[in-house]
Formats: C-alpha cells, sequence, structure tokens
C-alpha cells in the first residue's frame, strides 16, 4: 500500500452537542438508557428477542440467530408470522377508524383522502384475491412493481406480504429500460404499474415506460405475461400508450368481482423473502438487495417506535418515495406496524411553490418529520425564511441519506424545527434495512453533522485498511463497518452471494469457514471517523474520498466548507488528477437567489475552504453555476461534474432530472 492511502485524515471540527427539550422526553417511547445494556455484546444474540416481541407471531421461534450458512445470517428461525397482518389486521381492534395512509395529491385543488385501517384492510384483502386468482400468483413469486407515490403502492406492497408475493417495487421515476432489467433479474411474470400521475403540476405517462420495461425484459428473455395498470382517476385512462390486448389490464375494472372478499393472512416463514429492494454498486449492475420477514419487519418496527419515536396518534410524513428503503422501511413497513398515519405525498416537495411542505403540515397536523439533505438544501435555498409562515408543530425530524453540513442543520434545526423538534440523523443503507446509526432522541444529545452512536444491538467500528480497530477520539477516518449481524440486514444479493460475500466481507473476513459472527464484521463502503463519544461522522463513499498529497479528504468536508460561504446554496466537490498531489479538488457551487456570480465570490469560496479545512484542500477552481445535475431522487451527480473537469465524455445523462444544465456547465467549465 502507498503511502498515500495509509494517511487517512478528518479535519472536521468537533460541534457542540444541542440537547433535546423536556417536552420531547416527557413523551418520549424510549428514555431508559439501561437499553444500551440490555442490547450489549454479551446479550448477543437473544436481546434482538425485545425487536422480535413488537410483532404478532402465528409461531415462536426455536433458534434466535443461524449462523451455520455465514455470512447469510438467518433470523428468529422456525418462528413464523405475516407481515401484512402485522402491519393491519392487528390494528382492526382498536385503531380501525384511525387513518392509516393521508394521501396528498401534488394538485392542490385535489382533497386528501384519508384511508382508515378499515378501509386499508379491504382494499389490501381484494387486491391479494386479485393477485392469487386472477394472475395466478402464489408464496415465493417475484412481482415487480413499477408504481408512483399513491396509496396504491402501499396497498400492492400489502397485498403481496398477505400472500407471501415477493414484491420488487422499482422507483417509478427510473426509466422503463432500468425497471426492464429488473424485471429480468427478478423473473418477473407480472408488472404492476400505473397509467399516470402527477410531477411539478404535469400528468406524466407512465404507461409508455411500463410498456418500454417490458420490451427491455422481453429483449433479455423475461416474458412478462400480465401488466396490471391502476388508473390514477379509476375509470379513466389518463395515458396514450396502447392497451394491449391480453397483456394489459386495468386493476379498477378486476376487482369489481371481488368487492368486499376476504383472504386469510398466510403464515410465512421468518426467513422468507418479503422483498428485493435494487441498489447500485460501485461496479456492476443493481444488486438485489433481498430483505426477510420476520428479521426485517422487527426491525423496522423497533426503529419506527424508539428512533421515529412514533406513537399511533401523530401524523408522521416521511418525504422520502417508497421507491428507495427509506420509503419501504419507514412510509410503509416500519410506521405501519407501529399503528402510525403515514402521510404519502404524490408530488415534489416545492410545487407549486416554497411553501408547500409545510402548508402539508399545517393541514395534516403533521408531527414527525423525515427528509434527506437534499431536500432541506433545496428547500433552504429555494425559500429560507417560508416555514415560519406556516403554524405547524414537529416534534422530531429526521435527517438521511448523506452526511449533512452542520449550517444546513442548524438551518432545519432553528427554522423548519422552529428550535424545538429533535432531530435524528440516522446512518443505514439499503442493505441494512433499518437505522444503524444515530442517536436515541430520548436519551442521546444531538450533534450537527453526526449520525450519533451505533443503535441499541448495532456495535460500530472503524478499520484501517490492514483490518485494525482505530481508537473513537483518535481522530483518524477509516472504513465504517458493523461487528456484528442485526435483524434488519439483506440476506443476500439475489441470485449473487458471491458478490455479497464479496462486497460487504471480503476484506475484514477473518476466515471465510468460519461460523462464528465474530469473524464476519459488516463493511459498509462509508469512510467515517468517530469522536471520542461513539458518534459517528459519515465522510462519504470510500470511492469519494479524495487523496490530496496523501490526505484523504471526505469530499463532505470540502463542501460542508463552502457552505459556510453565506451565498451558497449548494456545493459538490469533485477531484480532479494532479501531477504532483494526487489529485486536486474542484468545486462546484450554486448559488441562493438574490446572490449573482461574480469572480470575488468564487474566491470568497474558496479562501472558506482554506479557512476551515487548511490550505490542503483549496480548491484549483471554484464554478458557480446555476444548478447541479440530479438524478430524480435529488442526488448531486458528481460523476458527471467530475467528467466535466476531466474533460471527459459525460456519458448518458438523459435520465437526470435536469438533463439540460450538463451542457450548460461543460460550456461554462471547457471555455475558461
Ligand atoms: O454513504 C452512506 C449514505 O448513503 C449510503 C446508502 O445509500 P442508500 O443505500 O441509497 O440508502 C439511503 C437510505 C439510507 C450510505 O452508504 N448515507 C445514508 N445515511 C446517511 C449517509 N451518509 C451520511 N449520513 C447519513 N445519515
Amino acid at each position: 500500500m502507498s503511502s498515500q492511502e495509509r494517511h487517512y485524515e478528518s479535519h472536521w471540527q468537533e460541534e457542540e452537542y444541542y440537547y433535546q427539550n423536556p417536552e420531547f422526553i416527557g413523551q418520549a417511547n424510549i428514555t431508559d438508557p439501561g437499553i444500551f445494556d440490555r442490547m450489549s455484546l454479551d446479550n448477543f444474540p437473544e436481546c434482538y428477542k425485545e425487536f422480535a416481541d413488537l410483532l404478532d407471531w402465528d409461531q415462536y421461534w426455536h433458534t434466535t440467530l443461524d449462523t451455520s450458512d455465514a455470512p447469510c445470517w438467518k433470523w428468529f428461525v422456525g418462528g413464523r408470522l405475516n407481515a401484512c397482518y402485522n402491519c393491519v389486521d392487528r390494528h382492526l381492534d382498536s385503531y380501525k377508524n384511525k387513518t392509516a395512509i393521508h394521501f396528498v395529491p401534488e394538485l392542490e385543488e385535489e382533497p386528501v383522502q384519508n384511508i382508515t385501517y378499515q378501509e386499508l384492510y379491504r382494499r389490501v384483502n381484494e387486491t391479494a384475491i386479485m393477485l392469487r386468482d386472477f394472475c395466478g400468483l402464489k408464496a415465493g413469486d417475484r412481482v415487480t412493481l413499477y408504481l408512483p407515490m399513491t396509496p396504491e403502492l402501499p396497498i400492492t406492497m400489502l397485498a403481496c406480504a398477505r400472500l407471501g408475493i415477493i414484491h420488487c417495487q422499482v422507483f417509478a421515476g427510473f426509466s422503463g429500460k432500468a425497471c426492464g432489467d429488473r424485471i429480468w433479474d427478478s423473473e418477473s411474470e407480472v408488472l404492476i404499474t400505473m397509467d399516470a400521475y402527477y410531477r411539478s403540476g404535469k400528468l406524466l405517462n407512465h404507461k409508455a415506460n411500463a410498456d418500454e420495461a417490458v420490451k427491455a425484459a422481453e429483449e433479455q428473455g423475461q416474458k412478462v405475461n400480465k401488466v396490471l395498470v391502476w388508473r390514477r382517476y379509476p375509470g379513466t385512462y389518463s395515458s396514450s400508450a396502447p392497451v394491449v390486448e391480453g397483456r394489459d389490464y386495468f386493476v379498477d375494472q378486476l376487482l369489481e368481482k371481488y368487492k368486499r372478499q376476504e383472504i386469510a393472512p398466510a403464515s410465512m416463514p421468518a426467513e422468507d423473502i418479503l422483498f428485493l429492494m435494487y441498489t447500485s454498486g460501485s461496479t456492476g449492475k443493481p444488486k438485489g438487495c433481498q430483505h426477510s420477514i420476520g428479521g426485517y419487519l422487527s426491525y423496522v418496527a423497533w426503529m419506527s417506535k424508539y428512533v421515529q419515536d412514533i406513537h399511533p396518534e401523530d401524523v408522521y410524513w416521511c418525504m422520502a418515495d417508497i421507491g428507495w428503503i427509506t420509503g419501504h422501511s419507514f412510509i410503509v413497513y416500519g410506521p405501519l406496524a407501529v399503528a402510525a398515519s403515514t402521510v404519502v405525498y404524490e408530488g415534489v416537495p416545492t410545487y407549486p411553490d416554497a411553501g408547500r411542505c409545510w402548508r402539508i403540515a399545517e393541514e395534516l397536523d403533521v408531527d414527525i418529520f423525515h427528509t434527506s439533505p437534499t431536500a432541506i438544501r433545496a428547500l433552504r435555498k429555494v425559500g429560507g425564511d417560508e416555514p415560519a409562515k406556516y403554524n405547524y408543530s414537529f416534534k422530531h425530524m429526521t435527517t438521511v441519506g448523506e452526511p449533512i453540513e452542520p449550517e444546513v442543520w442548524r438551518w432545519y434545526y432553528e427554522v423548519v424545527g422552529k428550535g424545538k423538534a429533535v432531530i435524528v440523523d440516522t446512518w443505514w443503507q439499503t442493505e441494512t434495512g433499518g437505522f444503524l446509526c444515530s442517536t436515541l432522541p430520548g436519551i442521546q444529545p444531538m450533534k450537527p453533522g453526526s449520525a450519533g452512536t451505533g443503535l441499541p444491538g448495532i456495535h460500530p467500528v472503524i478499520l484501517d485498511d490492514e483490518g485494525n480497530e482505530i481508537q473513537p477520539g483518535e481522530g483518524k477516518a477509516g472504513n465504517l463497518c458493523i461487528k456484528n449481524p442485526w435483524p434488519g440486514a439483506f440476506q443476500t444479493i439475489w441470485k449473487n452471494k458471491e458478490r455479497y460475500i464479496d462486497s460487504y466481507y471480503g476484506k475484514y473476513c477473518r476466515d471465510k469457514n468460519s461460523t462464528d459472527w465474530r469473524d464476519w464484521p459488516y463493511m459498509a463502503g462509508d469512510a467515517a471517523v468517530m469522536s471520542a463519544d461513539g458518534y459517528v461522522r459519515i465522510l462519504g463513499r470510500i470511492d469519494d474520498v479524495i487523496n490530496v498529497s496523501g490526505h484523504r479528504l471526505g469530499t463532505k468536508e470540502i463542501e460542508s466548507a463552502a457552505l459556510a460561504a453565506e451565498e451558497v446554496a449548494e456545493a459538490a466537490v469533485v477531484a480532479v488528477t494532479d501531477e504532483i498531489k494526487g489529485a486536486v479538488p474542484e468545486l462546484y457551487v450554486s448559488l441562493k437567489p438574490d446572490y449573482d456570480p461574480s469572480d470575488d465570490l468564487a474566491k470568497k469560496v474558496s479562501d472558506a475552504v482554506a479557512d476551515v479545512l487548511g490550505k490542503i484542500a483549496k480548491p484549483s477552481n471554484v464554478y458557480i453555476v446555476p444548478d447541479m445535475p440530479k438524478t430524480r431522487s435529488g442526488k448531486i451527480m458528481r460523476r458527471v461534474l467530475a467528467s466535466i473537469s476531466s474533460n471527459k465524455d459525460v456519458g448518458d445523462v438523459s435520465t437526470l432530472a435536469n438533463p439540460q444544465v450538463v451542457e450548460e456547465i461543460r460550456r461554462q467549465v471547457q471555455s475558461g
């Protein structure tokens, strides 16, 4: 290994603690710090019984953790349960008239639909019977869902879960081709989609994408026999795509036949598969992360109750898309398992204006809010003063998905949370099913920019490249790993155990033949630093680390420094090869409204970075751009910016949310 690689360094300043208000603690679901002892490694794995006991089981398990096929861990072996029963049926006694799902259409003139647990039960049952009797689907079959953010998505997921059918939901913003690849990989014979949905005020022709998906799957040899089409407006077909006779069916018409029919939930082995969720690795085709029924559901139920602090009387809004793991775990399964009222919002947070989110919060009396740093930055950029205009009141807020710059965290806390909502910064991944690191909101103080400690039962460790433990407080960064298995973890990559073992365990496994979990630390692929109090600060993906003169600089460290300049709304840094230093950072920034680009401002930003992090991090160039290239899910495409910086082909950008900005940036950078 080169001397450059040995040198992990972190340049973060230590931040001050923020303490939650006593009112929050007074009502919190957990305030006893004894939970950390109960969930210690001494009590592992039996301690996870506490999680499983949040669910109703048809049959209790005989083995809490079976490691015989390490590292494919099996949890709660011998147990049987049904995920849909746990999210719907069991709440009917106490909550049948309570709202399960508040559906907020994007068009403000369309009324909110408040679906009670009783109505959810009815709709899920009818849909499940249709899946069985019309589609011929049975437990273990895979079905691809390509649905937007409407109630039909959770209804279809729960209907699958009721019968033990494995759902594979593909984010509706993905191209038909991407969906086709997933149909093929999961070998789905049925595709369930919708004719159209609203995005930024436009009714999108989604059925046309579904047709593309079927075509792409068939080109690879996977035939789709049936395409079930929910209609955004039942009775009216809102797409111009042709209806293929003998293949395409309107769900609202099919359901006529199954009105008010019921079907018993299948009693499923805990270790059977609930769903596949595809995610990207650094190379190769998307990985189908395989999540279990019992382990996953008990994990997300615990997280929803104790980290999200959801009580049945709360109105909880997670602004993610159900097409991502965050939506599966924290819009659908976790909140419904604890009888929450969960909000499903169809559209973009800033449609038709910067106040929309806060109007929804006010109207529905949302008290728990959950979103990502990207959304927070965007909301801050377009309407930093908007939240104050609305009379909502959050007790709890989540940030997830990327490191959040302390500057942005403080805006979230002061302005969105009005200085009173507790914040949890939850670090986790598609693979992990639920949160791994976070503060427990009623127990531990917050620290801007840090995800907190390992949650109860999760034992994180930072390892260097040789596998040595970096001690908390040493100030050095390394690879963030988890010492122990946990029930929410994915079981494997669908049909690719080898890639599963290689990607997550290859680097640090002590003995490939071992069935002792202690030999298999889980490597998350994130660089992180742990401070003396055990709080973990994520520096970014391992491949996002920029190595300048042997100093590893987290892209996030530089971006955060740039955001200290008050004019800056968003920042993205990329590495450009440099003969002398190995790599140098180039910085792209976009400005808040009311500020104009200038050379002076670019210099100010560059100096700010050097001031915070030292000269080593000073960007070789600062480009003030009109907007960042972004994926539909809102992540900044640093890869595209890096290609522009290095004069390389930017590749296919057609799937971005704003492809037109790429050419503008390219001209700006390459002409200067
Ligand atoms: O790099 C970490 C970052 O997002 C990655 C996981 O992305 P994905 O599988 O799409 O899951 C998103 C929903 C959890 C991680 O490897 N990440 C996630 N949460 C945080 C984070 N980075 C910093 N802070 C977080 N809270």
